[in-house]
C-alpha cells in the first residue's frame, strides 16, 4: 500500500485523521509486527489491509491488482480466499463446537471445500492440538484452547496473508509462545505473509521487521526493546528497558497502554 489515509468524521463536524499515509510492502513468506500505543491507528490499518474497511485515500494492491476498486462482491471473495485473521478476543461462537466453528469458513468457499468441510475443519483442528476436542464447546475451554479454534477458522482455507491483532493478548506467555509458533508455521508452509498487531516485545521480535504506526504513518523500529516490554517470565529477555520510549520516536508505549 502507498500512501493510504483513513478520516472518520467527528460529531463536531471536523475529521479524525488516523491513518495520514502508510507506506507498507509485505512479501509472500515474510513476517512484520506492527507496535505502537493504544489508539494509534493498528486495528484501522489491519481492518483495510484485510479488506473490511477501505482507505480513504491512497492506494493498495494485492499481487499486483488494486483491492480498493473492486465491487463489493469480488473483494468478499477476495477477502475470504486470501486473508485469515486471528483477534484478540477470538471471536468465536460460544454456541457451537470447536469442529462448527472452524467449518464456518468452509461454508462460503469453493464448493469441493463444502462438501469436505467436516473433514477439513477435523484436520486443522489436529493440527493445532485439538484433535480430541472437535465436540467441546469454546466455554469448556481455557483461553489458550479458544485461541487456538480461533487460528485453526483463520488458517482453514489456507490464506496468503494472517493477519493478527494481538493474538496473545490474552494468553499467559507460554500459551501465547505455543500459538505464535503455530501462526508462523503454517504461514510458513503456505508461504504466506504473516502481519502481527502487539504489544508484547517477546511477540514482536520473532518477526523480520518491526514496524511502529504514530502520526498515522508507520516507521521501521530498530531496537524493539527500545519500545515495548516484555511478557512476564519472557525468555531469557531483559526487562530493564521498560518505559524507555525514546527510540525512532516512538510516543510512550510503555506498559501502562497495555490492554
Ligand atoms: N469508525 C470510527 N469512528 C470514530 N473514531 C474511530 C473509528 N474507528 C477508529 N476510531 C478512532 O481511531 C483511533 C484509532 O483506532 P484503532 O482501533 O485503529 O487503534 P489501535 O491502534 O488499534 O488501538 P489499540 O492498541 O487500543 O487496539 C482511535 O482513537 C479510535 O477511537
Ligand atoms: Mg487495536
Amino acid at each position: 500500500m502507498q500512501g493510504v489515509t483513513r478520516h472518520v468524521p467527528l460529531p463536531s463536524g471536523d475529521d479524525l485523521h488516523i491513518l495520514q499515509g502508510v507506506d507498507l510492502a509485505v512479501d509472500s513468506g515474510e513476517h512484520v509486527s506492527i507496535v505502537g500505543r493504544s489508539g494509534t491507528g493498528k486495528s484501522t490499518l489491519l481492518n483495510i489491509i484485510g479488506m473490511l474497511d477501505k482507505p480513504s485515500d491512497g492506494s493498495y494492491q494485492i499481487d499486483g491488482m488494486d483491492a480498493v476498486g473492486l465491487s463489493e462482491g469480488k473483494r468478499a471473495n477476495m477477502r475470504g480466499e486470501s486473508f485469515g485473521f486471528v483477534f484478540q478476543q477470538f471471536n468465536i461462537f460460544q454456541a457451537r463446537t470447536a469442529q462448527e466453528n472452524v467449518e464456518v469458513p468452509l461454508l462460503y468457499g469453493a464448493a469441493r471445500d463444502f462438501w469436505r468441510r467436516h473433514e477439513i475443519a477435523a484436520d486443522m483442528l489436529e493440527r493445532v492440538g485439538l484433535g480430541d476436542r472437535l465436540d467441546s464447546y469454546p466455554t469448556e475451554m481455557s483461553g489458550g484452547e479458544q485461541q487456538r479454534i480461533a487460528i485453526a477458522r483463520a488458517l482453514v482455507r489456507q490464506p496468503r496473508i494472517i493477519l493478527a491483532d494481538e493474538p496473545t493478548g490474552a494468553l499467559d506467555p507460554d500459551t501465547g509462545r505455543e500459538v505464535m509458533g503455530l501462526l508462523e508455521d503454517v504461514a510458513r508452509e503456505n508461504d504466506a505473509a504473516l502481519i502481527v498487531i502487539t504489544h508484547d516485545l517477546n511477540v514482536a521480535i520473532r518477526a523480520d521487521h518491526v514496524l511502529t504506526l504514530y502520526d498515522g504513518v508507520l516507521h521501521a523500529v530498530d531496537d524493539p526493546r527500545e519500545v515495548l516490554v516484555p511478557s512476564v517470565s519472557s525468555d531469557g529477555l531483559a526487562a530493564g528497558t521498560a518505559g524507555s520510549v525514546d527510540s525512532g520516536g516512538a510516543d510512550g508505549t510503555g506498559g501502562e497502554d497495555r490492554e
